[in-house]
């Protein structure tokens, strides 16, 4: 049978409410079909990937890529000068260069590493929710006090970066991964680009006991070592995936309890459900909505529709974990159900680095908030929610709480 050419569907024509709501747009989409050329709410055309299988048949397709800038196709998918040396990351290559860029630094993301530092990770958790509770207060935005404030200081942390202004870097980091404007998304890159190369030239000259120092000083068994760019790139994608992910998985986590009572009560009872209940939120409502753009190299035949060489596929993995031929009643949000499988942290060579620190994070946090504030509740109507625009970050701008 030969592969049929899509015709294109307008994602916000489909239904309005698409950004607050997309799940059932992609639900109706995926019955018809795995794969579907459509018009995103920010105008370009895309070919988004549905369902888990099909979900998964992409993420291991070569291809795909993910080298736009090898490509010289990055104006494509972001407005930024090709040459900017944040680009130069490992989720932008493919093998052999995505090999060399994530073997020179996964050593410093083994589980064991990981959880040697749940300690600390337990100390800023409970020192911001002291903070958020201070002087009888018994209310709060949850983004602004403890979510946003967890995720990057466990990130800063790590890598070292010392005095970082956080209010201008969450601008940028918003701006980068969910713009609001292509201009905004430039100007974003161009104050990011002033910002870490310093950072780099700082560490080099005083070292620490810190990630960044160690990248800087490795070198692998071969001899080989990041590149001046290379490090700047990598200080990027670490700050920028290792803290947006975080914050937007804590906070939809939590409003996923707030719209389920039953579960929350059933958490706040035993909190030993914390590591299932962190999974089903990272099935239910994970904070990458699609995975960051693959350009077609080739004509490539999948699911039984044409993809033309040079587009834009998005592989949605918030559609894949509600995939009810492996997750059954997928809309349901249940702490105790086998979560086995979701591809909330993606698949195949990109599978996210961080995933291990992620989950540390997510449970520590929800353990601590529960046992601090057992009384936690929504603060708001959840239709007044402001949501971060585009496809990538699922999540909300402010959540406020009370408790
Ligand atoms: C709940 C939190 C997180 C989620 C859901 C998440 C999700 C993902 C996903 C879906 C990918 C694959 C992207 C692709 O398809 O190309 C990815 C890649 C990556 N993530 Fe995460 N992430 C989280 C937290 C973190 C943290 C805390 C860090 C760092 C400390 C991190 C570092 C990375 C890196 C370096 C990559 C690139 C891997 C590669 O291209 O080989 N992530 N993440």
């Amino acid at each position: 049978m030969r592969a049929g050419t899509a015709t294109t569907t307008d994602l916000l024509q489909l239904s309005p409410d698409f950004v607050r709501d997309p799940h059932p747009v992609y639900a109706a989409l995926r019955a018809k079909g795995p794969v579907h050329r459509v018009r995103t709410p920010q105008g370009p055309e895309v070919y988004l990937v549905l369902g888990l299988q099909a979900c998964r048949a992409a993420y291991t397709d070569a291809r795909l890529s993910r080298d736009w800038r090898g490509q010289g196709r990055l104006e494509q998918i972001i407005s930024v000068a090709p040459d900017d040396p944040s680009l130069a990351h490992m989720s932008m290559a493919d093998p052999p260069d995505h090999t060399r860029l994530r073997r020179l630094v996964s050593r410093e993301f083994t589980p064991r590493r990981i959880q040697a530092l749940a300690p600390r990770v337990q100390q800023i958790t409970d020192t911001l929710l002291e903070e958020m509770t201070a002087n009888g207060a018994r209310s709060a935005d949850f983004v602004a006090a403890f979510a946003f404030p967890l995720a990057i200081t466990v990130i800063c942390e790590l890598l070292g970066v010392p005095e970082l202004d956080r209010a201008a870097f969450r601008r940028w980091s918003n701006e980068i991964l969910a713009p609001t404007s292509p201009g905004a998304q430039s100007a974003a890159y161009a104050e990011q680009a002033a910002y870490l190369p310093r950072l780099v030239q700082d560490k080099r000259a005083e070292p620490g006991e810190d990630w960044l120092s160690a990248l800087i000083h490795t070198f692998d068994e071969d001899g080989d070592r990041l590149a001046p760019d290379e490090l700047t790139g990598m200080c990027s994608l670490l700050l920028i995936a290792g803290h947006e992910t975080v914050v937007n998985q804590i906070s939809n986590g939590l409003r996923a309890l707030f719209a389920h009572p039953g579960q929350l009560d059933l958490l706040r009872a035993d909190l030993s459900l914390v590591e299932g209940a962190v999974e089903e939120m990272l099935r239910y409502e994970g904070p990458v909505e699609s995975a960051p753009e693959r350009l077609a190299l080739t004509d490539i035949e999948l699911g039984g529709v044409l993809i033309p060489a040079g587009s834009t596929v998005r592989i949605v993995l918030s559609d894949a974990s509600r995939d009810e031929t492996h997750f059954p009643a997928p809309d349901r949000f249940d702490i105790r159900r086998d979560t086995r499988g979701h591809i909330a942290f993606g698949h195949g060579l990109h599978y996210c680095l961080g995933a291990p620190l992620a989950r540390l994070e997510g449970r520590i946090a929800l353990r601590s908030l529960l046992t601090r504030c057992p009384g936690i509740a929504a603060d708001t109507d959840p239709d007044g929610l402001h949501w971060l625009p585009g496809m990538l970050i699922r999540g909300v701008r402010e959540l406020p709480v009370r408790w």
